[in-house]
């Protein structure tokens, strides 16, 4: 019988997560199965319980907008997702214990040092907005050890309560837009704004020419945060595909123990 995974969310017809996963499981010869599953608004723990008392169904992802209560359903949770405070990779143990990971920021740290060669190591990095995205990132970030991180975010509070939680790390801080100062050599924009295809109020000043700016959105077409930035002299404009097959990569490892390799995909994803 072949081991069975899936994707969780609403809506979920979207989701390019199949596709990466079937791409994964031919590549490293992994034989499962992998499908989608779009759970009510009010059915979502229950669904995730009925997929798990099935033998043979062994993971998860979940995705919008059930990464939190995914985390609230965990008896395990790693300390990315614990910080996150929200779940995108489910599993069990031998024991039937529901295990919670949250892969986005490694997959977002990879794609950025590992596909794009640029280490965060001692540069200068400003991450914009302060909402569910930007929080399951920020704990894999500071572990690259940037000189500095600056959490923007249009409700300062809101970035200050996240950085107050990683204060341990290293030098990270909040602020305002209107009161940042000098420019960054890493812009990551992790605001909703992109989704509508608003920019938030950013002075041009932020970026220089040695700038690289990556969009957690993914778009067949230059998201608007990503061309301000070309505009405004940015190096580069990275978008969020990378990210969005990294972070699979990082669950397919968790569950499988295999590491697949992703180039090739992200072309033909980036073809299609
Ligand atoms: P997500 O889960 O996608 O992060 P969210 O939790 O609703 O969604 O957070 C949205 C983030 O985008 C917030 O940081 C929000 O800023 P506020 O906290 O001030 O609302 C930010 N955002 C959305 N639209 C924006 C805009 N037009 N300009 C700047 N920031 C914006």
């Amino acid at each position: 019988m072949k081991d069975k995974y899936a994707v969780v969310g609403n809506p979920v017809g979207h989701s390019k997560s199949p596709l990466i996963h079937a791409s994964f499981a031919a590549q490293t010869k992994q034989n499962i199965e992998y499908g989608k599953i779009e759970a009510g608004i009010d059915d979502f723990e229950a669904c995730v319980r009925r997929f798990f008392a099935q033998p043979g169904n062994k993971g998860l992802n979940v995705t919008v907008p059930f990464k939190e209560r995914a985390y609230a359903m965990c008896e395990h949770l790693s300390e990315r997702a614990s910080l996150a405070e929200a779940v995108n990779t489910l599993y069990l143990d031998q024991k039937g214990e529901l295990h919670g990971d949250n892969t986005d920021g490694a997959g977002l740290v990879r794609d950025l040092t590992v596909n794009h060669g640029i280490k965060l190591k001692g540069l200068r990095v400003l991450v914009l907005g302060a909402g569910g995205a930007v929080k399951g990132v920020l704990l894999p970030v500071m572990q690259q050890e940037p000189a500095e991180l600056v959490v923007c975010n249009r409700t300062v509070i809101k970035a200050e309560a996240l950085v107050s939680r990683l204060q341990h790390l290293g030098h990270i801080r909040s602020s305002a837009f209107d009161a940042l100062e000098g420019s960054f050599d890493v812009i990551i924009n992790g605001t909703s704004a992109s989704l509508g295809g608003a920019l938030p109020a950013i002075s041009n000043s932020v970026v220089c020419p040695a700038t690289v700016v990556y969009d957690m959105m993914y778009s067949p077409d230059k998201t608007v945060f990503n061309q301000w930035a070309l505009d405004a002299g940015a190096a580069d404009a990275i978008d969020g595909l990378g990210m969005l097959i990294e972070q699979a990569a990082e669950a397919f490892m968790i569950w499988r123990g295999v590491r697949p390799a992703t180039h090739a995909l992200t072309v033909q994803l980036r073809g299609q």
